[in-house]
């Protein structure tokens, strides 16, 4: 099995505009100049936004941030994956850890929404991640490995799945773990994955989120099995976001 085509994904969380497509814009413009990228590019605009992108994209990639597990029906603010695929979008983020610390997302919710999604023909990806106090309690593996075990549905395949490490102690904070500590992460997330899919596993790309940005892009893409970026507050300025791609112009 081929080694998996990386990916670069922003999440924009709950922010942008209308306006916002000049980001989008200006990223397609920086990346139709710039020497090719060896990766796939990706961003997650909020739901007010995603049909606009989809729409404006062209190399650029479109997914959404969440779904709800049904296709329609008496769920008031919930969006399913069924309307992210009508408005063009191709992937959809499930399980982050903002999503489970602020609605109580379960892996097995995870693992229901990512099954709605793969039904969908849309490619969900998968987040997991070990708090702070589980790191100190030296539990990242016990936990993290929990997480992409429950949290990846019986229909998912190594063709149709993304999986996105990301400690949750370095979302949004400046701090990352050190290159030794992801790479021994993926690591066991790789073989997780194996023994799960046997040698399809190893084209399932592992993205690492957290605190990426242009500075330290490089070093962490280049740790083995770290198959792209999920980038938050780096992703909303094209000029950042397009530092951190540069990771994959070499
Ligand atoms: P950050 O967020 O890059 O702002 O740390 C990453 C994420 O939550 O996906």
């Amino acid at each position: 099995m081929a080694k998996p085509r990386s990916l670069v994904a922003g999440n924009w969380k709950m922010n942008g505009f209308s306006e916002s497509s000049a980001e989008l814009n200006t990223l397609e413009g920086m990346i139709a100049k710039g020497k090719p990228a060896n990766c796939d590019v990706m961003i997650c605009p909020p739901y007010t936004l995603l049909a606009s992108f989809a729409e404006a994209a062209k190399t650029v990639l479109v997914g959404a941030q969440d779904c709800h597990t049904d296709d329609s029906g008496a769920h008031t603010g919930d969006i399913s994956a069924a309307m992210i695929k009508d408005s063009g979008a191709t992937a959809i983020i499930v399980g982050h850890s903002e999503r489970r610390a602020d609605h109580g997302e379960s892996s097995k919710l995870v693992a229901e929404k990512a099954a709605k999604v793969i039904e969908m023909k849309l490619t969900p990806i998968i987040c997991v991640g070990e708090t702070e106090d589980e790191r100190d309690a030296g539990k990242t593996l016990d936990i993290v490995l929990d997480q992409v075990k429950a949290s990846i549905p019986m229909q998912a395949t190594a063709a149709n799945v993304v999986i996105a490490y990301e400690p949750v102690w370095a979302i949004g904070t400046g701090r990352t773990p050190t290159p030794a500590d992801v790479q021994d992460v993926h690591a066991a997330i790789r073989k997780t994955l194996e023994t799960r899919f046997g040698e399809a596993g190893k084209g399932i790309a592992i993205l690492y989120g957290g605190s990426v940005k242009p500075s330290n892009a490089s070093e962490l893409m280049s740790v083995p099995n770290v198959n792209g970026a999920l980038v938050g507050g780096a992703s909303l300025k094209a000029t950042d976001f397009n530092g951190i791609i540069d990771a994959y112009r070499k």
